[in-house]
């Protein structure tokens, strides 16, 4: 993620408004045709969710194209080679069978099928800003639903104050993981209350699909004002704890990646300002908000915090 400036892309066009909708009416269309068809909500790569509905916490930004949001990728687990690795590595990840175990400060630990996972709740669409740390951001259609419906089932207990994330690490399919540079697995983390805030989102798709396995499949994290390394991808487990989690960029560059990575273009990384963000696709840079746009929904969650101190 620190180590290469973002290469130079082929100028590649954000997908306009009407081709956008019109995509949605088509997979409306597919939705209701496998509802007729008595079909369960899919989630293998290619497969059209059903009968999704937008969220009204959806920015009305224009969302950046499949091709840029599947093809422009940081998951170092598939190595450090550049964006375009992981489209062309990922594919060697198997997603099923794939189980998330949700445990620690809990009442009712469980290891959650992903089947399990997806009938949890209606899945929606979520069209979010996405903030990298190295300066460049997207807008993203994701499917998914609130991690809070999750941890629910598991009952926090009192003592809960985070919680953990815990991203798959298979040496056999991830050539990353085999090499030093990291401290695997790939492990985030966010206060409860962070997690439990309704913009936390669990991923499970974009543009109306099940997630591409570069994207994190079979199910990721997202927490739109934050920079995207908070976005722990292909989860396995999810813990509650009473300490803060030691999270890997924190614990590899902790100078330069705190615990709570809030976008600020007030903070600069050590190495770059963070004033300004390249939306890709676009030319012209444009200036970073402060929680990526979503302060009003987040700010009160740092109320009296010195954000310099707790980046
Ligand atoms: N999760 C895992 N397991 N491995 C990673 O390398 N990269 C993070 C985050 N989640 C990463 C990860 C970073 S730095 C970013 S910017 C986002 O994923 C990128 O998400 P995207 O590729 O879907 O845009």
């Amino acid at each position: 993620m620190l180590i290469r400036r973002p290469p130079d892309l082929a100028a590649s066009e954000i997908t306009p408004r009407h081709v956008f909708e019109r995509r949605r009416a088509l997979i409306k269309a597919a939705g209701a045709l496998a509802l007729t068809a008595g079909l369960p909500a899919t989630s293998r790569a290619g497969e059209a969710f059903s009968g999704l509905q937008q969220s009204p916490l959806s920015t009305t930004e224009a969302p950046n194209s499949l091709r840029d949001i599947s093809g422009y990728n940081n998951f170092v687990e598939f190595g450090f080679g550049g964006k375009p690795q992981p489209a062309e590595r990922a594919g060697a990840m198997k997603t099923r069978p794939w189980t998330v175990h949700v445990e620690g400060l809990v009442n009712r630990p469980r290891a959650f099928a992903i089947e399990d996972i997806l009938r949890l709740a209606p899945l929606e669409e979520r069209i979010y800003r996405f903030r990298c740390v190295e300066g460049w951001s997207m807008v993203i259609p994701w499917v998914g639903f609130p991690l809070g419906v999750l941890l629910r089932q598991v009952e926090p207990q009192g003592s809960a104050k985070y919680v953990e994330f815990v991203s798959l690490a298979d040496p056999e399919t991830m050539p990353g993981v085999r090499q030093p540079f990291l401290d695997w697995p790939y492990t985030e983390g966010l206060r409860l209350d962070e997690a439990l805030h309704p913009l936390t989102l669990l991923a499970v798709g974009l543009y109306g699909e099940a997630l591409p396995n570069q994207n994190g499949a079979p199910l990721r994290l997202v927490v739109p004002w934050k920079y995207g390394f908070k976005g722990g991808k292909s989860i396995v487990r999810i813990r509650l704890t009473e300490r803060q989690p030691r999270t890997t960029w924190n614990l590899a560059q902790p100078e330069e990646y705190g615990f709570y990575a809030n976008v600020n273009p007030a903070v600069s990384h050590p190495r770059w300002s963070q004033e300004k963000e390249r939306r890709i696709g676009e030319f012209r840079k444009r200036a970073t908000l402060p929680f990526n746009g979503y302060a009003g929904q987040v700010a009160q969650l740092y109320a009296g915090m010195d954000l310099r101190k707790f980046f």
